[in-house]
């Protein structure tokens, strides 16, 4: 069965959000495309709060967020505790944000990242396995800070 890969943007994010959703399509995994669903301006924290929505309901393990930087709607995420947002401008942050960091949400600017760097670090982010060992205990030290 394929994987549920949710995705969810602001309007800043839109046109990216759509394109990585259609090749994630054409690589075999399922998008769950929580929106938004056209150029209206819309919250980047209601969009983030909406992929929290989906991967704490077990609608999907692995997702991908887009804003027009990518900054807010990484922080907005890092809010929940269950998420590892990591913002990625090439694949070599792609796979040590999976090998060091666990991160279960990628996340990428659609103002300032090319879609073919984008196809290319999502790649990477779905291919690449945690590391464990050493890494998994900073990890699980991220679930007891506040
Ligand atoms: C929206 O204009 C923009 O602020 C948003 O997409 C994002 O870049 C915020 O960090």
């Amino acid at each position: 069965m394929a994987e549920v890969i949710a995705l969810a943007a602001d309007h800043g994010g839109f046109e990216l959000k759509n394109l990585l959703a259609e090749k994630l399509a054409e690589w075999g995994y399922e998008p769950l495309d929580l929106g938004t669903y056209s150029t209206d301006s819309v919250d980047y924290p209601d969009m983030a709060a909406k992929m929290a929505d989906a991967i704490k309901a077990g609608k999907a393990e692995r997702g991908v967020l887009v804003c027009g930087t990518g900054i807010g709607i990484s922080i907005a995420a890092n809010r929940f505790p269950f998420i590892r947002a990591a913002l990625i401008h090439d694949a070599f942050g792609a796979r040590l944000c999976r090998e060091h960091n666990n991160a279960n949400v990628i996340v990428f600017g659609g103002r300032t990242t090319g879609v073919e760097v984008a196809y290319d670090c999502l790649n990477t982010f779905l291919n690449t396995q945690f590391a464990g060992g050493r890494h998994a205990r900073r990890v699980e030290k991220l679930s007891h800070l506040v």
